[in-house]
């Protein structure tokens, strides 16, 4: 029997109303979607699901033992967290969409990521950040994080810069920013978007072992 191709999971790092990072989060799935893409031979074609951090809700770290040397979803006190390590759990591998807020990514997507370890752990991660200037730091900070729950970021990473300061006015109240796959706004990127994505599908693809 075939085996399931890789499941990524796309995580929405806004967690306000209104906000722009949903329709940019899907902007990269409609640009990345399998069907488009050629997988490499020893994968199934991926699935790509949000994971919204908005619907999480998950409340400031509140856990009493120190997420590294928990082993087992049972082992957290709340049940917030089972949830969220079953969730993440699931995943092969992840790309982060984040804004950048005054120099770094939300405190939301550092909660997130405190609330575990082991779920991370040697999972392959594409950083697509962005903001006036692309959210670059928001971008190299988040990688510097990743690397501390051992998660394998990938070189190539995406920044995203509103071209102009009207369209991140528009961003910032949830306007529509005509983010049409192939044409509009960063149709430009979508080569170098294809490009990390398929990175991303070579370090999924090395963890798995054809037979
Ligand atoms: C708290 C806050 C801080 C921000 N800081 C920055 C920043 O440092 N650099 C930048 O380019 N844009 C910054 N912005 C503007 C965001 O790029 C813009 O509001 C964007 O829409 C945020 O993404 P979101 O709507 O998905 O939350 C900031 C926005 C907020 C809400």
């Amino acid at each position: 029997m075939a085996s399931a191709g890789p499941k990524i999971g796309v995580i929405i790092c806004s967690a306000r109303t209104p906000r722009a990072c949903p329709q940019i989060a899907n902007f990269i799935i409609e640009t990345i979607k399998p069907a488009s893409l050629p997988t490499p031979s020893n994968l199934q074609p991926p699935s790509l699901t949000v994971i919204d951090l908005q619907e999480w809700n998950l409340p400031m770290f509140n856990e009493s033992a120190v997420p590294s040397q928990i082993h087992s979803y049972t082992e957290y006190d709340h049940a917030h967290t089972q949830s969220w390590s079953r969730e993440i759990q699931r995943y092969d591998a992840f790309i982060f969409v984040t804004p950048q807020y005054n120099w770094g990514y939300p405190a939301v997507v550092k909660n997130a990521i405190d609330y575990l370890f082991h779920e991370w752990k040697g999972k392959a991660a594409m950083i697509v950040s962005y903001g006036g200037h692309g959210g670059g730091k928001a971008n190299a900070q988040l990688k510097q994080v990743l690397q501390g729950v051992r998660m394998r970021p990938i070189e190539k990473t995406i920044g995203l810069a509103f071209p102009t300061k009207e369209l991140l006015v528009k961003a910032s109240s949830g306007g529509d920013l005509e983010l049409v796959s192939g044409s509009g706004t960063w149709s430009a990127q979508g080569g170098s978007i294809i490009e990390a994505y398929k990175e991303l599908l070579e370090a999924v693809s090395a963890d798995v072992v054809s037979l």
